[in-house]
């Protein structure tokens, strides 16, 4: 079990071309999306919205967005993690509909809205969604490795031309990350990381 998810973690890379002659099933990609609903969330506000760009003519236009990177045009599919910006604002009817899922009670309620305002005013708040965006692509490059699925967390784009190819408002979404995900075409290189004692600090 525990050298199943570590195996996981040692196979995926970041791939920099997909065989795109070979294509993930409906399954797989249910699987994969599913893993990134189900991570956690400051707040539990869901700062992400999955649009799974399927199409060629879409694929090669966010290829331009991300200074021409292969894995766009390879992959099977290119799952953009819009962040969420508007729906974020206290009061608004979306932050209300998640908080009413935390607590029946009217004074703890009326607690978190008034400690999420105080929050909500001292952060950058694009920031702080696009960061909980990447929990979810972790979790869901985690979830496609487990399954022998290939991905690239794509951060090296132009967030206006991605905005503008998926026709995003500016006002209500940022972009949090892209993950192409499909089948390698090349050998993995090997694994290079900080030894475990670097990284790792017990007190
Ligand atoms: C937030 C973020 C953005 C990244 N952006 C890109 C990218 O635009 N293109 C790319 O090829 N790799 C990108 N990477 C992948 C890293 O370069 C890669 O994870 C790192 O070099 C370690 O290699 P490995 O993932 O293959 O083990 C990104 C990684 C993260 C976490």
């Amino acid at each position: 079990m525990k050298e199943d998810f570590l195996k996981a973690l040692e196979f995926r890379h970041a791939c920099k071309i997909f065989d795109s002659a070979k294509r993930i099933s409906d399954d797989d990609l249910r699987f994969i999306l599913e893993a990134g609903r189900l991570s956690p969330s400051s707040f539990g506000l869901e700062h992400w919205h999955f649009i799974v760009v399927q199409t060629q003519g879409l694929k090669e236009k966010l290829k331009e967005a991300c200074f021409n990177q292969v894995q766009l045009s390879t992959c099977s599919y290119a799952i953009v993690i819009a962040a969420k910006v508007d729906a974020l604002r206290p009061g608004c009817e979306y932050v209300e509909a998640r908080f009413a899922k935390l607590s029946d009670s009217p004074e703890m309620l009326n607690f978190i809205r008034s400690f999420y305002a105080d929050y909500y005013a001292g952060i950058d708040v694009r920031q702080w969604s696009v960061t909980q965006c990447h929990i979810a692509a972790t979790n869901m490059m985690s979830a496609a490795a487990f399954i022998g699925i290939d991905s690239c967390p794509i951060g090296g784009f132009s967030t206006p031309k991605v905005m503008d190819a998926l026709g995003l408002d500016r006002e209500q979404y940022d972009i949090g990350l892209i993950v192409p995900i499909g089948y390698r075409l090349n050998p993995q290189p090997s694994k290079n990381r900080l030894a475990f004692d670097k990284v790792v600090e017990y007190r």
